[in-house]
């Protein structure tokens, strides 16, 4: 396998090898980078794995961060962000209004799972996941560092601040040409919960409708 060919992925876990499976479908092969040896032992699957202390030996290959928690992937993030060059990995299934893909190749570590739709005048901040068959609608904001579970749906004129996190089948109303509907910095939102309104930062909010439980 040529070198050109790789991409890097860091993590081993579930969220990893989904990753992996977006590589494959893109002719990309995995190389994936293991914490430590006891995540490098533990791995059981024939695909490569590295240890995250030689992964400079890779400066000519790509990399993505397939860790879900925000606050790792950001930590990865920082660690190496001058060390290596990290690239968008989106499933050929996606799909993507007008220039909608176009923005997303302004970023970078973003990953896009099978089924996603972005549609119109969305923009995207670096290392976010896109879960499968998460929906965006338009004149939606979604910083740095944003994980949206499987099947998510955000309405139009949401703002999602960084190190959000959308829990799976989640829906997000939407908010108002002037005034998006926010959901603060680092605020969880639980699985199957419908936001009406605003979330506040560092919280968590569960239900329909959603309310803060934490
Ligand atoms: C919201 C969430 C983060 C809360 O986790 P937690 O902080 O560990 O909270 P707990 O499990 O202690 O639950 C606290 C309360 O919220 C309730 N609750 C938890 N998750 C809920 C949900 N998704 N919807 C409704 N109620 C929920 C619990 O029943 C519990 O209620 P109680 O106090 O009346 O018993 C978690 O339950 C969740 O929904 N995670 C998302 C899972 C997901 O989308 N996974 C996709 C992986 S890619």
């Amino acid at each position: 396998m040529r070198q050109s060919l790789r991409i890097g992925i860091f993590g081993t876990s579930g969220m990893a090898r989904e990753a992996g499976d977006i590589a494959f479908a893109c002719g990309l092969e995995p190389v994936y980078v293991a914490r430590d040896e006891v995540e490098l032992n533990a791995w059981k699957y024939h695909h490569k794995v590295i240890l995250e202390k030689n992964v400079t030996q890779y400066t000519g290959v790509p990399f993505v961060i397939g860790v879900g928690e925000n606050k790792i992937r950001k930590a990865i993030a920082e660690r190496f962000k001058n060390i290596l060059k990290f690239t968008n990995l989106i499933h050929p299934s996606a799909t993507f209004g007008y220039q909608q893909r176009e923005e997303i190749q302004q970023s970078e570590g973003v990953i896009v799972a099978a089924g996603v739709r972005l549609t119109s005048s969305i923009s995207v901040g670096d290392f976010c996941i896109f879960n499968q068959n998460v929906t965006v609608a338009h004149d939606s904001v979604v910083e740095n560092y944003v994980h949206i579970a499987p099947g998510a749906n955000i309405s139009g004129n949401i703002h999602l601040k960084a190190g959000c996190w959308v829990g799976a089948g989640a829906v997000i109303n939407q908010g108002g040409n002037t005034n998006k509907l926010i959901i603060g910095e680092n605020t969880i939102v639980g699985s199957g919960a419908v936001v009406i309104k605003n979330c506040e930062s560092d919280a968590v909010y569960v239900g329909v409708p959603a309310k803060r439980i934490k």
